[in-house]
């Protein structure tokens, strides 16, 4: 009952003084409005719970006021207060919505019965809406909660179903190496070139099975590969692998680096997926003749790289989404709507932080945050 505020209202100064006067006794305290009009400019400033106005003021009247409350302050609950001789006013408040009527001269304790009625009706009202949302908020994330569930799967099956011929490419190309080893190959024409093309085949295998395997960090969760890396030529080789795609969209890509980045002890593999995911995006959303930069600088122990494009830019509504799986605003073939959802999940597994920023029409920007000692967190 403390917590209650409370506002009375009447034109007659020596009544609200004396009500006020022994409800605080009782541990109310209540603000005082003259009128209609200045209870309303006291609400401005102060959400009451409980009003209690008199009917009959000169100006506004009680069920005006009341009026005024339903359609400006929904929570705040209105007790009438009416002379004996017009309770007919009191049902025609409780039509429009007062909590209830009570007629003069006041009963203090029914009133403070009343008033503690009208304060329990919005902890009731605050107590539902608390559970709607809590309930809103586990449907959101079982509906995400089942999506992982359903990605994990495909990401399991992917991993798997590339897995076999990774291994076939991989034990054919080892066989080739070996047989090109043998004396009697050793007068082959062009061997060398054999040879650098099945190098060139080990490597690719060894890339793509570890994609596979760090699909989304489910599959194999604690097979991360830790390793000192110079982010400068991580960002120069992830961009060799997606400039034929830059080129052929006619976007200029440029990397600048700061002299005094250190190296940093992470994950190369899934470090390069995140460039690949980002800057493939950006490539993506920039128009012919655009630009897409990508920077590092140090960022007090760690690095910061940044991945700026020139592009359509993402509207304010997606910018939570995006990284939802499977949102993505290209067409079904060209999009999985994957790609900023493992860079997020890689990241937070590096200690990292991720953040985009866009204008319409202006371009992105995509900011990660690298510790310098990425610790491993099983999440
Ligand atoms: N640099 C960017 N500029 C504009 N939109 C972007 C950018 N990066 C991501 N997006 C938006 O985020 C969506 C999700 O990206 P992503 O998860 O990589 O999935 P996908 O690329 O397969 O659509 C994209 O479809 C696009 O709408
Ligand atoms: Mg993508």
């Amino acid at each position: 009952m403390k917590d209650i505020r409370l506002i009375l209202v009447d034109d007659e100064e020596s009544f609200r003084n004396a009500v006020a006067k022994r409800l605080k006794k009782r541990g109310i305290t209540s603000e005082q409005a003259g009128s209609g009009e200045e209870c309303l400019a006291i609400l401005e400033k102060y959400p009451a719970d409980v009003v209690v106005s008199d009917v009959k003021m000169p100006g506004m009247s009680g069920i005006e006021l009341l009026h005024h409350i339903r359609e400006k302050y929904p929570k705040t609950e209105v007790i009438l207060l009416t002379g004996y001789a017009s309770a007919p006013d009191g049902v025609q408040g409780i039509k429009s919505g007062a909590f209830d009527y009570l007629t003069k001269p006041v009963d203090l304790i029914h009133l403070m019965g009343k008033i503690k009625q009208a304060h329990e009706k919005i902890l009731r009202l605050e107590e539902k809406k608390r559970e709607a949302e809590f309930r809103k908020k586990m449907e959101e994330q079982m509906i995400i909660t089942e999506r992982l569930a359903s990605l994990g799967t495909l990401a399991t099956g992917v991993a798997h179903e590339i897995n076999n011929p990774l291994a076939i490419i991989r034990e054919s190309a080892g066989w080739m190496s070996f047989i090109l080893q043998k004396e009697e190959m050793a007068q082959m024409p062009r061997k060398a070139d054999f040879e650098k093309a099945l190098e060139k085949i080990e490597k690719g295998v060894e890339r793509a099975r570890r994609i596979t395997h760090h699909l989304l960090g489910f599959v194999q969760k604690n097979d991360s590969v830790f390793s000192e890396i110079n982010l400068a030529e991580l960002v120069d080789e992830s961009v060799q692998l997606v400039s034929r795609e830059a080129a052929n969209r006619s976007v200029e890509i440029v990397q600048k680096s700061d002299p005094f980045v250190k190296n940093i002890w992470s994950d190369p593999y899934q470090l390069r997926q995140v460039l690949i995911n980002l800057v493939t995006n950006a490539i993506h959303a920039t128009h012919a003749g655009g630009r897409v930069t990508i920077s590092i600088k140090p960022a007090g122990e760690g690095v910061e790289l940044r991945v700026r494009d020139t592009g359509h830019g993402i509207p304010n509504e997606n910018m939570q989404k995006i990284f939802e799986p499977f949102f993505s605003t290209k067409s079904p073939g060209k999009g999985t709507g994957l790609g900023l959802f493992v860079t997020r999940g890689i990241i937070d597994k590096l200690g990292g932080e991720l953040r985009a920023e866009s204008q319409l029409g202006q371009g992105t920007l995509f900011c990660v945050t690298l510790p310098r000692h990425c610790e491993i967190t099983d999440r």
